[in-house]
């Protein structure tokens, strides 16, 4: 019954039943990570021709072998969900990228350098974010960018809207300037996750020396719809948020 489970970031992933329902909705691909994330993420990373990456928390690390394919030099994903971290090895299997277990926050990357750090929708699962970014600046080469995508902080405020098995058609905002941990029902699981306002996620990058390029949201694009009832939808509230940042 893991509805009774309270789970991390990387145990919720390993719950078989979650684990199952969520990468099924993932495969179906019309979901908001294919329409709404993943459009704003990959106009920001750019070209990746000749780029040293690294992935924090990769999931199956299928954006891995997208960006081997455009032509990084070396990829690393590393995430701390077993299940994840075994399709992200069988997903890289043959081509020249490394899946690698462990936590986010537990990587040491002191002897390492990386051209480009990416991670997608998995620092909200994170408690302190602020030694995090030291150490990513740390590992990347002058020039070198940082780009992350997390839930949005009008998201993570509050989660009293969700209904499990409903579509959600309003959301509720509290408790916005009361940042820290909070649990969440989602999946027919417990999580618990990290709410930051804006500016939190704007001045740790700044208090770690990156200079902000960008900040997104996840604008949807009517194009990328197949109906005006599902833009409709999604044109209500952001739902994800974007940084990109630079060691200058
Ligand atoms: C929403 S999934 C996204 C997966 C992938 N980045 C993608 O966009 O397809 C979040 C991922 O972050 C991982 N994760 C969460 N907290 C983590 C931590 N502290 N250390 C390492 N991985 C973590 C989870 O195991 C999960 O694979």
């Amino acid at each position: 019954m893991s509805k009774l489970i309270l789970h991390s970031g990387p145990t919720f992933y390993d719950d078989p039943d979650i684990s199952k329902a969520y990468w099924e909705r993932r495969k179906r691909g019309l979901g908001a990570n294919t329409l709404l994330e993943y459009p704003i993420f990959t106009e920001l990373v750019g070209s990746v021709q000749g780029l040293r990456v690294l992935d924090l928390g990769c999931g199956s690390a299928q954006y891995g072998v997208e960006l081997l394919n455009q032509g990084c030099e070396a990829y690393v994903g590393l995430d701390a969900s077993v299940n994840c971290y075994e399709m992200a090895r069988e997903t890289l299997a043959g081509t020249s990228g490394e899946a690698r277990f462990g936590t986010i926050e537990e990587i040491d990357l002191q002897t390492e350098k990386f051209d480009l750090v990416v991670s997608r929708l998995a620092l909200h699962y994170i408690e302190d974010l602020e030694a995090i970014f030291q150490k990513i600046y740390q590992c990347l080469t002058s020039g070198g960018r940082f780009i992350f995508s997390v839930e949005h902080p009008v998201i993570t405020s509050c989660n009293d809207s969700y209904v499990e098995g409903q579509i959600r058609g309003r959301w509720i905002v509290d408790q916005y300037f009361v940042t820290g941990r909070r649990e969440y029902d989602w999946l027919n699981g417990k999580v618990v996750k990290y709410h930051r306002k804006v500016e939190d996620f704007f001045l740790l990058l700044r208090n770690s020396r990156f200079r902000v390029d960008f900040l997104r949201e996840a604008t949807p694009n009517r194009e990328h719809f197949a109906t005006e009832e599902e833009y409709a939808r999604w044109v209500k509230v952001p739902i994800f948020m974007f940084f990109s940042a630079t060691k200058s």
